[in-house]
């Protein structure tokens, strides 16, 4: 199913961090598993963290009309010895615009993005997610390695898959 017309993928700007704050707690608590950080210590921060998050980072969304619907982050890692390589993380998109290309664009947004700062980008993402492996495959990220036990929650503990893609 081709991705909805009225879906628009854009960088937030820093006056953004409402719908930013928005589409983040919605992910953590729709999909906790899936993250590192939880529902509960995010909602307990003030609108300026996010407001900052969207300022000093670089954060994408999936917007339908005017609605953020999904969300990407990227980041590119600091010091000289490794500021080749970016990391792509708070993937995220709404459970009723799913399995419609919505989180392909956002992933070909931070690669295009990218390109032009680092050699490669780097993720992690729950050995069990295959939805989101699936979508990093496809999108040219392979896996490089395993973290067992990266995470520990409610429900037991959750292996890392980590993932690599060469932009060069
Ligand atoms: C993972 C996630 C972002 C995928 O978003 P999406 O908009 O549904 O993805 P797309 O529609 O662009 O799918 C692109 C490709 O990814 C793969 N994929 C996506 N969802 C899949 C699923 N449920 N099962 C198998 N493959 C899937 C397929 O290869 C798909 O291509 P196809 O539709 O031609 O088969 C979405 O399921 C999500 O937000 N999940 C909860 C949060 C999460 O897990 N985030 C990742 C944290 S690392």
């Amino acid at each position: 199913m081709p991705t909805p017309k009225t879906i628009a993928i854009r960088r937030l700007v820093p006056s953004e961090g409402a719908a930013y704050r928005q589409i983040r707690l919605e992910a953590l608590k729709t999909a906790p598993d899936a993250f590192g950080s939880s529902y509960e210590a995010e909602a307990a921060r003030d609108l300026s963290h996010f407001e900052e998050r969207v300022a000093s980072g670089c954060v994408f969304g999936a917007f339908d009309r005017g609605r953020i619907i999904g969300m990407v982050g990227f980041y590119q890692q600091s010091g000289a010895k490794q500021n080749h390589k970016g990391v792509l993380w708070g993937m995220y998109v709404a459970p009723g615009y799913r399995k419609s290309g919505a989180g392909r664009r956002l992933v070909r947004a931070v690669v295009s993005h990218a390109t032009d700062l680092v050699d490669l980008v780097t993720l992690s993402v729950m050995t069990e997610n295959q939805p989101a492996i699936a979508l990093y495959s496809e999108m040219g990220f392979r896996t490089y390695g395993t973290e067992p036990r990266a995470l520990k929650s409610a429900t037991g503990y959750l292996d890392e898959a980590l993932m690599i893609r060469d932009l060069n």
